[in-house]
């Protein structure tokens, strides 16, 4: 089985053309170089970021209006106006800022102008980014905040090796890390990867390897209703590393992860039949990853059960868990469309909070996860909705 091929995206440009040629023919070298078959999560790696070549490695310009998909940051400084809130709450007593996969920087912008209004400025806003092409233009956008923002902005390579005192945020990352694809048949898991009927590169299904057969097994324990023959899903195995690393270095405060996702009874429902993957290319939403290589996102959504059982086991609290709606409404969403500058900016302002928060946009498969260690305080965000019942 392959992409359709035939789904109606954009035409690409020469350029994009010519790049996704590249990171094409590096995909076969890979799948000839491994005998022909590599897993859907490499796969996954190296159409995302392969050094130079990667959807998230190279220059096109991804986020925003000019590329291929629109986070809550990029809609509206709302959101990360919201996103302070509790950063100011875990920063009462000093510490700082550790934001994971910073996009363009404008979540790290608006939440340092936010956290400066309210005189509770991090001592320093680290970001950690695998995107050269991202940093760069991080940098450039907090070169242009006022000296006393700009200078507690600081680019780590890797995860800090001393503590962090205060916030981890992640934005739309969890979804961006390479996960697993699986299929049933005769009610045995198979992994689907990629192979090469002569220079196409289509998709294949091979016996599941141990790590996967292993975590299917416990996950099949926990479903609710058994799931058919055909059905195709994700399981995200880097969840865990990913989060083993983010709670090594949380000492003390909260890690806030929001992300598109569900409960794992949702995710993996017998209804859900073809998974959770999205591919996105300037703006349209479809379901091939193996078209447009290198130049479209790829995506899974999260399951958010997964990361609560992890962040058990690295020995952090789950404190909250919410739908962006409400965690905007409970930081104040209202307040800052209220205080707006004339009906003009006000009538802008509600405009986007209606796509952050109504339920046929962002406002409720988006979700927000607190985790914490030695944090015992409660965060305005959670205050109008716990579904951590429903993990
Ligand atoms: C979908 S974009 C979201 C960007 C930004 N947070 C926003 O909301 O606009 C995913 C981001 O995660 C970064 N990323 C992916 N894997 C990462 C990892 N393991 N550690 C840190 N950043 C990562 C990407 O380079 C990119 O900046």
């Amino acid at each position: 089985m392959t992409g359709s091929g035939d789904i109606m995206t954009p035409p690409l440009s020469a350029d994009e053309a010519a790049h996704s040629g590249a990171v094409a023919a590096l995909i076969r070298a890979e799948v000839r170089c491994a005998g022909g078959w590599l897993s859907f999560e490499r796969f996954m790696a190296l159409a995302l970021y392969a050094p130079g070549l990667g959807y998230y490695s190279a220059g096109s310009v991804k986020i925003g209006a000019g590329g291929d998909f629109v986070t809550a940051p990029e809609l509206s400084d709302l959101f990360s106006r919201c996103v302070a809130g509790p950063c100011a709450e875990v920063l009462e007593g000093g510490g700082e800022i550790l934001e994971l996969g910073a996009g363009t920087g404008r979540m790290a912008a608006a939440v340092l102008t936010e956290l400066g209004a309210r005189g509770r400025l991090p001592r320093r806003y680290a970001i950690l980014e695998v995107s050269a092409d991202l940093a760069e233009r991080q940098r450039r956008r907090i070169a242009a905040l006022p000296a006393a923002l700009a200078e507690r902005v600081v680019w780590l390579e890797r995860l800090p090796e001393r503590p962090v005192h205060g916030v981890i945020l992640a934005n739309e990352v969890l979804d961006a890390l390479p996960c697993r694809r699986f299929t049933l048949e005769g009610g045995v898991i198979r992994e689907l990867g990629v192979a090469l009927q002569g220079e196409r590169i289509i998709e294949q299904s091979a016996p599941a390897d141990a790590a996967l057969s292993a975590e299917w097994e416990r996950l099949r324990e926990q479903l609710p209703a058994p799931l058919a023959d055909g059905y195709v899903s994700e399981i995200a195995l880097r969840v865990a590393p990913w989060l083993a690393g983010v709670a090594g270095c949380l000492e003390r405060g909260v890690a806030l992860l929001f992300d598109y996702g569900l409960p794992r009874a949702h995710y993996y429902h017998p209804q859900r039949r073809t998974g959770t993957l999205r591919c996105h290319f300037k703006h349209r939403v479809h379901d091939d990853p193996y078209v447009n290589l290198g130049v479209q996102d790829i995506t899974a959504w999260v399951d958010f059960t997964r990361v609560a059982q992890a962040a058990l086991e690295c020995g952090l609290e789950v404190t909250g868990f919410a739908t962006q709606a409400a965690f905007l409404l409970a930081t104040g969403i209202e307040r800052f469309i209220a205080e707006a500058d004339g009906p003009v900016e006000r009538a802008r302002r509600a405009g986007e909070a209606r796509r952050l928060l109504l339920p046929g946009e962002m406002g409720e498969a988006f979700k927000v996860m607190a985790l914490t260690r030695d944090f015992g305080r409660p965060l305005s965000g959670f205050a109008l909705q716990d579904l951590r019942g429903s993990l």
